[in-house]
């Protein structure tokens, strides 16, 4: 096991009709401001909740909607100029990934001296203030309700970066299972594939003799995979989705990742798939796991051997064989909740291949994976293995 130092700060507050326990979570005197996405929290009667639990005390709350999937720096400099001349000191994200992302680059831009989109092109390092911030979460499947990590995209360059600094950990995060019935089955099916490849991302590398690390991840890929057809079949199925939640949360926590090895060159090569072509973050991973788990499946033998045996339950064949076959497993598991795991779905071809490395170059991708060798030429065989 490597060494590592690990501290996650924010306090979890899980359960059903948990969101009136606002009232307490946000200080009484705050000047709130609450962020939010698009329609659906307004709709599903998330954001009336969260309205009255705020009302009691002396605090003063405003609202900043329209933070769209995949949040835009264009639009979040527009809460920073309201959080600024408002001079609103705490910040509230009620929605999915998305919105909690947003408000934390919110929450890091407010406070900074300097162009804001450095943050972003420094990958978060230059925060060194950030306002406090708590979530509402209605969409299981980033994590981003209990890391210090997000993801903002510039429209202007398509530039879709990623931002991490111990300063946005949220304060607290509401997890009620109940507020992610009304999702569509599209987005559980994402967040059951997000969640999947977070796992994926620090499990299937190399072995380090993490035992219990290993045995976590082990045990929320198979539980991903229990719950999946339950979990996109009955909305309002709270045990299902409760255990989706908390499972979401957990596999990117920092837990699983301690003192391992980890990869996240899928995460880095979707990104540009969804800055260039607008696909769904966890359709995007779908089409690059399976392509890189084959060309990298060398630097991989051991955890995938493992992995086919310990979640898949592969004991049969060859070595290659067992591996040919976890792959097709989690591919089928992909395909299975109706998400495709082939460029061709998307109508991209070669052309699609070309701008991609391109971006990853523009980015500075150049040199992914755990043992940092897939560089710009093994890139290209990974998205042509996903055509
Ligand atoms: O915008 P509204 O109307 O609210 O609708 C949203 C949105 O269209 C809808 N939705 C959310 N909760 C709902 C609901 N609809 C009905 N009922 C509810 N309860 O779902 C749609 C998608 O929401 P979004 O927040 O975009 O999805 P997700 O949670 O998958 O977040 C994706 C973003 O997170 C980033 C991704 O790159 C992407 O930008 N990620 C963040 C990470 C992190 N911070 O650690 C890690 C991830 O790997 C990921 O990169
Ligand atoms: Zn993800």
């Amino acid at each position: 096991m490597k060494n590592f130092e690990f501290h996650n700060p924010t306090k979890i507050v899980f359960g059903a009709d948990t969101v009136a326990k606002l009232s307490t979570l946000v200080p009484h005197d705050a000047r709130v401001l609450i962020l939010y996405g698009g329609a659906s929290a307004e709709k599903t009667g998330t954001l009336a909740e969260v309205r009255a639990a705020l009302a009691l005390g002396q605090r003063s709350v405003q609202e900043f909607g329209g933070i769209e999937p995949n949040p835009s720096y264009e639009t979040l400099m527009r809460a920073v100029a309201q959080v600024r001349s408002e001079k609103v000191d705490f910040l509230l994200a009620v929605g999915g990934g998305s919105v909690i992302d947003g408000t934390k680059f919110v929450a890091a831009a407010a406070l900074y001296d300097g162009e804001p989109w450095e943050i972003a092109e420094r990958g978060g390092a230059n925060v060194q203030r950030a306002l406090p911030f708590g979530t509402v979460l209605t969409l299981p499947a980033t994590g981003s309700e209990m890391n210090s990590g997000g993801v903002v995209t510039k429209k202007a360059t398509h530039a879709k970066l990623s931002f991490r600094n111990p300063l946005l950990y949220p304060q607290f995060s509401v997890l009620d299972p109940s507020k992610t019935f009304t999702l569509p089955a599209t987005q559980v099916a994402n967040g059951l594939v997000d969640a999947f490849v977070h796992t994926t991302e620090q499990y299937l590398t190399y072995p380090v003799q993490a035992m219990v690390q290993d045995r976590f991840a082990e045990g929320l890929l198979q539980t991903l995979v229990e719950i999946a057809p339950q979990a996109v079949a009955s909305p309002d199925d709270y045990a299902t989705r409760a255990n989706l939640m908390w499972t979401a949360t957990l596999a990117l926590n920092g837990l699983i990742g301690a003192g391992v090895p980890q990869d996240w060159a899928t995460h880095m090569i979707g990104h540009e798939l969804t800055a260039l072509y607008d696909i769904d973050h966890a359709r995007t991973l779908a089409l690059v796991l399976p392509a890189l788990l084959d060309v990298q499946r060398e630097q991989k033998r051991g955890k995938l051997l493992q992995y086919g045996e310990r979640v898949w339950n592969i004991t049969e064949g060859s070595d290659d064989e067992r591996i040919d076959t976890a792959i097709a497993r989690t591919r089928a598991f992909f395909e299975g909740l109706g998400i495709p795991t082939r460029l061709s779905a998307y109508q991209l071809g070669q052309e699609a291949v070309e701008a991609v490395l391109k971006q990853l170059k523009a980015h500075g991708m150049t040199s992914l994976g755990e043992h940092r060798d897939i560089d710009l030429a093994r890139s290209r065989r990974i998205l042509e293995a996903a055509l």
